[in-house]
């Protein structure tokens, strides 16, 4: 059954906000920078950042790191681990960590305390939304697309219970 969703930001605003994000990576950035996607909630939003990435004249590399922490339910839980590593060397690398929300910060410290001690270059950051106030572990993302009350989103690659990804665009749920 379909719950009662709240739109927090149209297809729209997601789309327009990418470009205005892309825009920045190529000031900032090497084109050919590698990304790293933090699976699930990011696929969304590294696929259309990526092409929007294209539209600006940059070639990144991209792949995917699955972190999970236990217990996956609404409220963040203490531990992270790795379920599903990169398959590429990141030694010497420019790195674009790329996430769908920044909360309590721990995902996001263990994804660049591993690319870190793996050799990379740089390490910056870019999610999506940003819930201030909620951090556990001192983190800050380099790049936030929306700052948001704090309440449980999902849509856009965000889930609850897993569902709900699909939505194009994000929504809280009511209740
Ligand atoms: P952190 O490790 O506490 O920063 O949490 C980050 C992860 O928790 C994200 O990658 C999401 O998978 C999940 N998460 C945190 N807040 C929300 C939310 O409001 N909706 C859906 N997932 C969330
Ligand atoms: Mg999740």
């Amino acid at each position: 059954m379909m719950p009662d969703i709240e739109t927090l930001y149209t297809e729209t605003q997601i789309a327009r906000r990418l470009e205005e994000l892309a825009a920045q990576f190529a000031q900032d950035l090497p084109r050919d920078i590698m990304i790293v996607a933090l699976l699930r909630g990011s696929f969304v939003f590294a696929a259309d950042l990526l092409r929007a990435m294209h539209r600006t004249g940059m070639h990144p590399e991209v792949d995917f790191l699955t972190l999970a922490s236990y217990g996956e339910r609404r409220v963040s839980s203490g531990e992270v681990v790795i379920q599903r590593d990169i398959a590429e060397p990141v030694q010497g690398r420019d790195v674009l960590i790329i996430d769908d929300i920044l909360e309590s910060g721990r995902t996001l410290t263990l994804a660049r305390d591993l690319l870190t001690s793996r050799g990379a270059a740089s390490t910056r950051i870019a999610v999506l939304l940003e819930k201030p106030g909620k951090r556990a572990v001192q983190i800050n993302a380099d790049y936030v697309g929306f700052t948001i009350p704090d309440r449980f989103v999902v849509g856009y690659g965000l889930d609850d219970a897993n569902r709900w990804r699909e939505l194009p665009y994000i929504g809280a749920i009511k209740g």
